[in-house]
Parts: structure tokens; C-alpha cells; sequence
């Protein structure tokens, strides 16, 4: 019998885990569920036996990887795989997939959320903003980002994008592509960063954009950390006081923020973009079925290595 674990530190909304466990029942697998583990060992000894996983966050660096003597394949139920050694698990033979857009909506929710909240000063009796008529600037179109762009634009906002890869996709909908991350960071009340952490993206968000953002504009991160540059933001945070950051990400620097620039900064106390019972149904469903038809089809789609 093939065994499938999940192993999730941040768990699925059970709703989500009973009806991954069916799919897994209807097609003869066993499931072991490991949930909010606190140590690696945990996780190295449940991986021992199993050939497939699906996963959340979770690290699976070359010490996990090694551990999974049978693995086959492992399903990172949503967008990012930043977490997952995709080298070794390629020289090892194992398929890693992603379930591109399944928490998509989940995520641009929190990220026009964190905007109202940095818009309105966090409920603390400050006058604040409103979204209509603002400009909303979107770093990067993936599916994320295509969300936003259908709250923002039903909110009565400018919204404008910079791409490099998605830039038809942008155009075909009515959306005003820019030609440079400077001119996107420079015209627009909110930027929203919506790129992976990886490659060119890594620490993309540095002095050279940011120096350009507006008196009184908001960044807002439901990417990845990485991808700003930490020290950077901290320079621009303290050279534009009117400037805030409000991101599901906390930076490595949260303690000079905290002393730096209260008011200014709201980080959710853990990340919140896809955890609703909605996202973890559609990711985690479409995790099972992409697991099954892979062993029972070889059917390798939305495979990201080699
Ligand atoms: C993603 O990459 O899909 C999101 O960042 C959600 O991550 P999570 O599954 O750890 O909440």
C-alpha cells in the first residue's frame, strides 16, 4: 500500500485534511498526517516510508529529502517551492509540483486587507484613506496578483502593473503595463509585491525602487521576505516618514521596526495569506488529485524541476 504523508507545521482546516483523506481511501493509499510538528526529527522519521507528501511551508532541504528513502513526489499545496531543495530532489529522481492558483484568492484577500489596514491607520482613530480613486501598483501578474487586480478595480482604483513575462496577459484585460519597476514604485499609493523568491526576484525590492516610492504610500508584502531588501527598506522607512509597510512576511529586522517606526508596519503574527478553509480545500484537493494521477496516470503536470 502506498503511504502518503502530509505534513503541514501550519495544518489544513480539517474540512480540507477529511477530504484529502478520501481521495487517498478511494484510491487504496494510507495516510499519515503529521501536523504542527515541532521538531525536524519528527518530520525525518514520518518521511522515512512514505512516497509521496503533500506540504505546506515546510522545509525539505537535502537532510528531509535524503530521509525519504521512497519518495516519489511531494506537492507543496500552493504557489511558492522556495522551501523545497529542487536540486536535490531532482538527482534524487523525485517530481516536485506545485498547485498554481488554488490559494490565490486567499492571498490577494489579505493583501487588499493589509492595505485598508495601513490605509486606515490601523483602527486607531486616525484619520485615514480610502481605496477609491487611489493608484494601486502590482509588482508582478501571477495569480495573486490577478485577484488584486479584480477587488482593486471593483473598489474603484487605478491599477497598473509591471511584468516582464505576463505583460499580453496584463494588456488583454484593460491593465496599464509599465515599463520599469522605478515608474511603477513612483506612481502608485500602494505597491503590492507578487513575485516568487527566486532568481532575478530575490531582493529585487531594494534602494533602487524604493527610493522612488510616494510621500504617504504603503508597501505591501504577501510574497516572500526575500524578496526585499531588508536594510534597504529600513533606509527608506527612516528617509520617508510618511511611508509604511504592512506585510504577512516578518522581516528579520522586526525589532528595529518595532523600535523605529511605530504606527508604520503591521506584520501578521504568523502567515496568513492562504490560511482559509477555502484555499487549504482547493490546494490541498488539488495536491491529492495531482499525487494520484501521477502514480496512477504518470501524469506530471505543474512538475517545477527537472
Ligand atoms: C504559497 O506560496 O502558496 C503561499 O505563500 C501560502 O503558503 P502557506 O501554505 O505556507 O500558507
Amino acid at each position: 500500500m502506498r503511504k502518503i504523508l502530509i505534513a503541514t507545521v501550519k495544518p489544513f482546516a480539517p474540512v480540507a485534511v477529511k477530504k484529502i483523506t478520501k481521495i487517498f481511501d478511494k484510491a487504496g493509499y494510507e495516510v499519515q498526517l503529521l501536523e504542527k510538528y515541532e521538531s525536524k526529527q519528527e518530520l525525518l522519521d514520518a518521511i522515512a516510508t512514505a512516497e509521496a507528501a503533500i506540504i505546506r511551508s515546510d522545509k525539505f532541504d537535502q537532510e528531509v529529502l535524503n530521509a525519504g528513502k521512497n519518495l516519489k513526489i511531494i506537492v507543496r499545496a500552493g504557489a511558492g517551492y522556495d522551501n523545497v531543495d529542487l536540486k536535490t530532489a531532482s538527482d534524487k529522481g523525485i517530481v516536485i509540483m506545485n498547485t498554481p492558483g488554488q490559494n490565490a484568492n486567499a492571498v490577494a484577500e489579505l493583501a487588499i486587507g493589509l492595505a485598508i489596514l495601513g490605509l486606515r491607520e490601523q483602527f486607531s482613530g486616525k484619520p485615514g484613506g480610502e481605496m477609491r480613486n487611489r493608484t494601486l501598483g502590482l509588482h508582478g501578474f501571477g495569480f495573486v496578483a490577478r485577484n488584486v487586480f479584480r477587488i482593486a478595480r471593483a473598489m474603484g482604483m487605478e491599477v497598473i502593473v509591471y511584468t516582464r513575462y505576463s505583460k499580453a496577459a496584463a494588456a488583454a484585460i484593460g491593465l496599464k503595463v509599465t515599463n520599469s519597476l522605478e515608474k511603477l514604485y513612483a506612481k502608485s499609493d500602494i505597491v503590492s509585491i507578487h513575485v516568487p523568491a527566486r532568481g532575478e526576484h530575490l531582493r529585487s525590492v531594494g534602494a533602487e525602487v524604493l527610493e522612488h516610492l510616494k510621500d504617504g504610500s504603503i508597501l505591501v508584502n504577501t510574497a516572500r521576505k526575500e524578496v526585499v531588501n531588508e536594510a534597504d527598506l529600513v533606509k527608506c522607512m527612516e528617509d520617508k516618514p510618511d511611508i509604511k509597510y504592512m506585510s504577512d512576511l516578518t522581516p528579520d529586522c522586526e525589532a528595529e521596526f518595532i523600535e523605529k517606526f511605530p504606527g508604520r508596519f503591521f506584520f501578521t503574527p504568523k502567515k496568513a495569506g492562504a490560511q482559509t478553509a477555502e484555499a487549504n480545500l482547493n490546494a490541498g484537493l488539488a495536491a491529492a488529485g495531482q499525487i494520484v494521477d501521477f502514480f496512477e496516470r504518470g501524469d506530471k503536470t505543474n512538475q517545477v524541476n527537472e
